[in-house]
């Protein structure tokens, strides 16, 4: 079986959604940032502080690769890397979830434990911006998750994919 990749920003449900959906359909779950703290037991943060951004994007790289099916929840910067785009593209269906930027920031609030989040609101304006072009652009589906329940949501993915 493909795999289904769920991309999206940060705060967008990834997560929660992913667990569900692969529940549902009966398949492996993965989601990137987990394997990456219980390979290198480390926090996100950590990683970020104590090796910096490019390493952590070279364990996303890694975790990624090691998904060999079901539904992947990956990390909101996994497209920032060319190479992880071609590679979602090439074994399966990628899906974004779309939330907008209040949705966000009502989820988030303030999280210390989301280094590029935990930034000045100009700054979050900005990655957010930036982000949603490159997942847009990277999505075979789009779905919006505003305001809807996480059943909802699933309900969705399914319809589409
Ligand atoms: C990041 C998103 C985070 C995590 C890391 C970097 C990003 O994952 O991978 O903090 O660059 O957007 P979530 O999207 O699950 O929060």
């Amino acid at each position: 079986m493909e795999c289904i990749y769920l991309i999206g920003f940060m705060g967008s449900g990834k997560s929660t959604i992913g667990k569900l959906l692969s529940r549902v359909l009966d398949v492996p779950f993965m989601d990137t940032d987990e394997y990456i703290v219980e390979k290198n037991q480390m926090k996100i943060n950590d990683i970020f502080e104590k090796e910096g951004e490019i390493a952590f994007r070279n364990y996303e790289s890694q975790a990624l690769k090691a998904s060999k099916s079901g539904v992947i929840s990956t990390g909101g910067g996994i497209v920032e890397n060319e190479d992880n785009m071609k590679w979602m593209k090439q074994n399966g269906v990628i899906v974004y979830l779309q939330t907008s930027f209040e949705e966000i920031s009502n989820r988030l609030k303030e999280d210390p434990t989301r280094p590029l989040w935990n930034k000045r609101i100009k700054e979050r304006h900005e990655l957010f911006h930036q982000r949603c072009n490159m997942y847009s652009k990277c999505a075979d589906y789009i779905v919006t998750t505003d305001k809807k329940s996480v059943e909802n949501i699933v309900d969705d993915i399914k319809e589409r994919i």
